[in-house]
């Protein structure tokens, strides 16, 4: 069993698609161990406690500074023993100590074709503004293993949304959930989780 910790700091709507991907097997070999957020008030913890798993908020502001922040969350991630550690909309910057650690564990989930639209202050909505205002008739997702860099590391799998004619952000934004990342991000862990 693939042991795996997913971190998020919103919504968790790829959360969601974790969690139902497991119950219906389209995840094999796997068990989420842990949802860890950065945040207090999020529905993604929500999410985790309605379906039995444990939930856990390590948040910077319980912190004197950023250090001890980082510290606290790899002490965090270390108690669960994962093998693997899942980025699902989770907006902080990932400490380099749990890059080191971590190498080759830990994936993201992106919403544009990187190298497109990604990299330090593209996260979000912010990634599909930027896309529509370039006129960009392509988008997408892309998941991605952690690097040092900003959504740098190699890519594992992608998937090509289409843009339409008056697509605001926000509806751009849920076609790319719909279309790409709620199916890309569960299949790139039942990848990994079965050594395809
Ligand atoms: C998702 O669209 C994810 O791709 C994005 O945040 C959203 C989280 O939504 N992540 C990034 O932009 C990372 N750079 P969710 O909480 O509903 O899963």
């Amino acid at each position: 069993m693939l042991r795996v910790v997913v971190m998020v700091s919103g919504g968790g709507t790829n959360l969601q698609a974790i969690i139902d991907a497991v119950n219906t097997g389209d995840i094999t070999n796997t068990e989420i161990v842990a949802v860890i957020s950065n945040n207090y008030d999020v529905y993604a913890l929500e999410r985790a406690k309605k379906a039995g798993i444990e939930d856990v908020v390590v948040s910077p502001k319980d912190y004197s500074d950023r250090a001890k922040f980082n510290e606290a969350l790899l002490d965090k991630v270390d108690s669960y023993n994962p093998d693997l550690i899942v980025l699902a909309g989770f907006l902080v910057v990932i400490p380099e100590a749990m890059i080191d650690k971590y190498e080759n564990k830990i994936i993201n989930i992106h919403p544009s074709l990187i190298p497109s639209f990604c990299g330090t202050g593209y996260y979000g909505l912010k990634v599909h503004e930027a896309a529509l205002e370039r006129g960009v008739k392509l988008t997408g997702a892309t998941v991605h293993y952690v690097d040092k860099g900003t959504d740098t590391g190699p890519i594992i799998m992608q998937k090509a949304v289409e843009v339409k004619e008056g697509d605001t952000p926000e509806i751009l934004q849920r076609r790319v959930m719909e279309e790409a990342e709620w199916k890309l991000l569960p299949a790139a862990i039942n990848k990994i989780a079965n050594n395809k």
